[in-house]
């Protein structure tokens, strides 16, 4: 049967969920049916990922397992550390995280995808150990120790102390966690999807968060955080803004941090976000890179808006973790160490009805060649 071909899939549905739903046009974001604002004030990032995996918010006596469990979990095998060692330093944090992640399958034999209490612990596991690996590459990469995980701390303070050895102030670690809650799951995005496309072979979920991973790194996804923060830097200061903002244009370069797929008004993350950006702030001191941000959104406000586009994720993200002292190049680690729930999420539900993706293709090359001999090309 012929059918319209979409390139990048644009509005093609590759999958029924009820995990989380956007509607671009009002700027809403659901996950399970709660808006994400509601998850930021009154939820934690373990709470959201119980409610993303499973479907319903926990009960207390739930939470409290699910919490332990996945603190029992932190610690990652001296071979994975030994592994993060011998790689390249100047290499990029997430192709440490994608080796590390796939290479955590090896070491977890029980790979059998129909076995469901084996899938739960290879989501604690997953959800437990990426921000384990993201803060030990973060430190061996200099030449640090590796800190090991504290079981007495939460998630949040938890990464940030294995990062900097000190526990964080309260206010850093509820900033943190909410970014981690925002950026938990969002619907099908490319990395969800090339994720789901491994897992639909029957593979193994370390091998397809390491599908899911790669798929992130790009700057059109979420390696976009990155791309922000040094786009501001290089802008330098709001009166700079309009010319650097023209000369992109111009020249035809997109804004990092700007527009969206589904999105047509701001993201309601990126609203959020400089929401906590401004309580950070207000206790730790502004930041030159949030004055540049906001004109930079103003200029593009009055350029980009009949397009549709407006700030997206990335866009504030950055701002925050590098007024946390964060480097660049952990951002989209930070990333995928909050969206690994989505993934898993997606994963659990395509395991009820599985089916091999295997999408089709509108042949345009030519039909009946001839094979040319080498010495007569
Ligand atoms: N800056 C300037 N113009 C833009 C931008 C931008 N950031 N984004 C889109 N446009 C323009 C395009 O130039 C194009 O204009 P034209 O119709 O005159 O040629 C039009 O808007 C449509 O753009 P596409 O790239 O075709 O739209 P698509 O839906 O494929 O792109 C994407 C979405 C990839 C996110 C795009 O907006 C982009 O590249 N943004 C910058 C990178 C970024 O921030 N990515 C993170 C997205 S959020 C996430 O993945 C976590």
């Amino acid at each position: 049967m012929p059918h319209d071909f979409m390139p990048g899939l644009a509005g093609v549905p590759a999958a029924k969920s009820a995990i989380s739903d956007v509607d671009g046009t009002r700027g809403i974001l659901e996950y399970r049916g709660i808006r994400v604002e509601e998850l930021c004030q009154h939820s934690s990032f373990l709470e959201t990922s119980y409610l993303l995996l499973f479907g319903r918010l926990p009960n207390a006596t739930e939470l409290t397992q699910w919490v332990n469990d996945v603190t029992h979990h932190r610690r990652i095998k001296f071979r994975i550390v030994d592994l993060l060692k011998v790689m390249p330093e100047h290499g990029h944090p997430m192709d440490a995280l994608q080796a590390a992640v796939a290479a955590l399958g090896m070491f977890y034999p029980g790979r059998n995808v129909k076995d469901v209490e084996n899938n739960y612990w290879s989501a604690v596991r997953l959800i437990a150990k990426l921000p384990t690996i993201v803060a030990a590459w973060a430190r061996l990469r200099r030449g640090d120790e590796y800190i090991p995980p504290r079981d007495d701390l939460p998630f949040a303070d938890n990464f940030l102390y294995m990062l900097t050895e000190n526990t964080p102030h309260p206010l850093w670690s509820e900033v943190f966690d909410d970014c981690l809650i925002l950026h938990a799951e969002h619907t099908m995005n490319a990395s969800t999807f090339a994720g789901m496309v491994t897992a639909s072979t029957l593979a193994d979920p370390y091998t397809m968060v390491a599908s899911s991973i790669g798929a992130l790194k790009g700057p059109l996804h979420g390696g976009a955080n990155e791309e922000v923060v040094m786009m501001l830097r290089e802008i330098g200061t709001p009166a700079q803004a309009k010319p650097a903002v023209e000369a992109r244009l111009q020249g035809k370069n997109k804004l990092m941090g700007f527009g969206h797929r589904v999105y047509k008004v701001k993201d309601p993350r990126a609203t959020v976000l400089q929401e906590l950006c401004m309580r950070l702030f207000n206790v730790c001191g502004t930041s030159p890179l949030y004055e540049v941000a906001v004109a930079v959104e103003q200029l593009a406000g009055e350029r980009l808006k009949d397009k549709g586009i407006y700030p997206n994720v990335d866009f504030y993200s950055g701002i925050i973790y590098d007024k946390m002292g964060i480097e660049v190049d952990l951002f989209t680690p930070l990333f995928a160490m909050a969206r690994v729930s989505g993934w898993l999420a997606h994963w659990l539900e395509q395991l009820r009805e599985n089916k091999l993706y295997r999408p089709d293709q509108i042949y345009s090359g030519e039909h009946n060649r001839q094979y040319v001999p080498i010495d007569r090309r």
